[in-house]
């Protein structure tokens, strides 16, 4: 069901390639996303503002193309069932984990993010919502000197070992593998990437085996509302995959807001969305009363692919030691952002499409 042929197509009226959403040298997006006074909401809100509403029942496999035809998002939809399971019977089984791992981590302290209360919203670390985050996996930005394993007490990571060799928690992580499918380029761009890093830091892993992205967030707190942001700090031309989980009517709550591109996505519990996370700001609508929604999120900071490409060393080293080969990186640093975007796969280049 994952074939690029058999895939709807959604079109924006947007241009990708036509001028950088990034900052300079193409790693990271831009943080230029600003909250607004009056920034609408709840589904009804956005209606009034004239979002359209991109209907989705979270089973049929949609890309997200701009006017040129670049796919830049990916409506993953569901795997088939297998192994004697359904895919709701492993989705329900990552909740639970995911209750569980909720009630079982200590929430003080990074990377562990507490809920905040509204008293100190203003202030608080965990700038996409009110909830609980705890991520897991190699990053490298934030102060970090070189690329490393975030890491836990050893409580804390005992609840991380025991997710990880959950069977439906693996099994929901890589169905990220979409991402082959919808932009091979870019994901051999992630795959050499790491391996790159490896060879230097031969103790980094991946969060889980078969993972293509480095790190994983779990939003957790039962009723996770993302609030307009721009994942800046992920690679500006890659992609971040989210999975919503838990219990609400999607047609009705919890859509997934593309600010720039004026859409809501309806965005069913046990379904995933590929999505360029540092060039378009997202969030999702208010749940309804009584209604359950956790997401796990996939990524990989843009820091760590300019550390790779610069020989396993910062920026400021790189100009120091190779001052040459620097020189010629950045005066080609304009036009790297048309390069990266021709890591994007264009429908023309599937085999067919049947929308
Ligand atoms: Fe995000």
């Amino acid at each position: 069901m994952h074939k690029t042929a058999a895939a709807g197509r959604y079109k924006v009226e947007t241009d990708l390639g036509g001028s950088s959403r990034a900052a300079e040298g193409a790693w990271l997006g831009l943080n230029n996303y600003k909250r607004k006074r009056g920034q609408p909401r709840t589904l009804e809100q956005y209606k009034e503002a004239g979002f359209r509403i991109l209907k989705w029942d979270g089973l049929e496999t949609i890309t997200l193309t701009d006017k040129q035809g670049i796919v830049f998002g990916v409506l993953c939809g569901q795997p088939p069932d297998s192994s004697g399971k359904t895919w709701a019977e492993t989705c329900e089984g990552v909740t639970t984990a995911l209750r569980q791992a909720e009630a079982d981590l200590d929430f003080n302290g990074s990377p562990i993010i507490p809920e905040m209360s509204k008293e100190k919203a203003k202030n608080a670390k965990n700038r996409r919502g009110k909830f609980k985050t705890a991520s897991m996996g190699v990053s490298y930005g934030g102060g970090q000197k070189i690329p490393a394993e975030w890491s836990h007490t050893e409580e804390n990571q005992r609840v991380f070992d025991t997710l990880k060799s959950n069977p439906d928690f693996t099994r929901m992580v890589n169905w990220a593998a979409m991402f082959a499918y919808y932009a091979p380029r870019l994901y051999q761009d992630y795959v050499d990437a790491f391996l790159r890093l490896q060879q230097n830091q031969p103790e980094l892993q991946l969060p889980i085996p078969g993972s293509i992205f480095s790190a994983i967030s779990l939003n957790l707190g039962h009723q996770v509302v993302a609030e307009l942001h721009k994942d800046f700090k992920n690679l500006a031309y890659g992609l971040c995959h989210i999975c919503a989980l838990g219990n609400f009517d999607a047609e009705l709550s919890g859509h997934l807001i593309l600010w720039e591109l004026d859409l809501l996505i309806e965005f069913p519990p046990g379904s995933s969305i590929l999505i360029t996370s540092a060039l378009i700001s997202h969030g999702n609508t208010e749940l309804q009363v009584g209604e359950e929604r956790y997401s796990v999120i996939q990524y990989t900071a843009g820091g760590l692919f300019r550390w790779v490409e610069y020989g396993c060393r910062t920026e400021a080293q790189f100009g120091k030691e190779k001052p040459e080969e620097a020189a010629r990186v950045w005066k080609e640093r304009p036009e790297r952002w048309k390069e990266a975007i021709g890591l994007f796969s264009n429908v023309s280049e599937y085999p067919k499409c049947s929308k």
